[in-house]
């Protein structure tokens, strides 16, 4: 679920290739029935229509911003500097370093400016969306309340999970 008018987390990414990925996050987001919006803007490429995107949405409402990018990953550093809203990085895995140069691009950020940077791919992509989630409940209870729910779910699975030997 996207909601235009009021989107509570922004979801950036580098480039379209990054979609195969992201897409977890608008999809765990939907899941949750958080609004969001989810755009194609880079550091690079489009530096003047990122900062007038990051503060446009900040101004609009968004509370937490989810930045994807590979390779030298320019961008989750770039909104963090543009908002001190939350930033979350995920790191795409492409290239020659699958995804371990985006990774430390984020996670290497000098104090001062942070990316709360999460896995490499889809994996982080998913728990990206689920921070914010968690985040978001720390003002919103019914988010807290359906992350609860979320959990419990995930723990009955597992508690049920019967094998050949047990
Ligand atoms: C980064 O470069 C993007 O985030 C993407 O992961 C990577 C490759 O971009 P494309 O060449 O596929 O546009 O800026």
């Amino acid at each position: 679920m996207s909601n235009n008018d009021k989107p509570l987390v922004v979801v950036l990414m580098g480039s379209e290739s990054d979609w195969k990925t992201m897409e977890r996050v608008h999809q765990t987001l939907g899941d949750f029935d958080v609004p969001h919006t989810c755009r194609v803007l880079s550091a690079h490429r489009t530096p003047g229509l990122l900062a007038d995107y990051v503060r446009e949405t900040e101004e609009n409402g968004a509370e937490v911003f989810i930045a994807g990018a590979g390779l030298a990953a320019a961008l989750p550093g770039a909104v963090a500097a543009l908002t001190t809203r939350p930033v979350l990085g995920v790191p795409i895995q492409t290239g020659a370093l699958n995804g371990h140069d985006a990774l430390l691009a984020m996670a290497q950020m000098p104090p001062g400016i942070p990316v709360g940077t999460l896995a490499i791919g889809t994996p982080g992509a998913t728990n990206a969306a689920l921070l914010a989630i968690a985040i978001l409940g720390n003002k919103y209870t019914e988010y807290a309340d359906k992350l609860q729910a979320y959990r419990m779910k995930q723990a009955d699975k597992i508690a049920a999970t019967v094998l050949p030997c047990s």
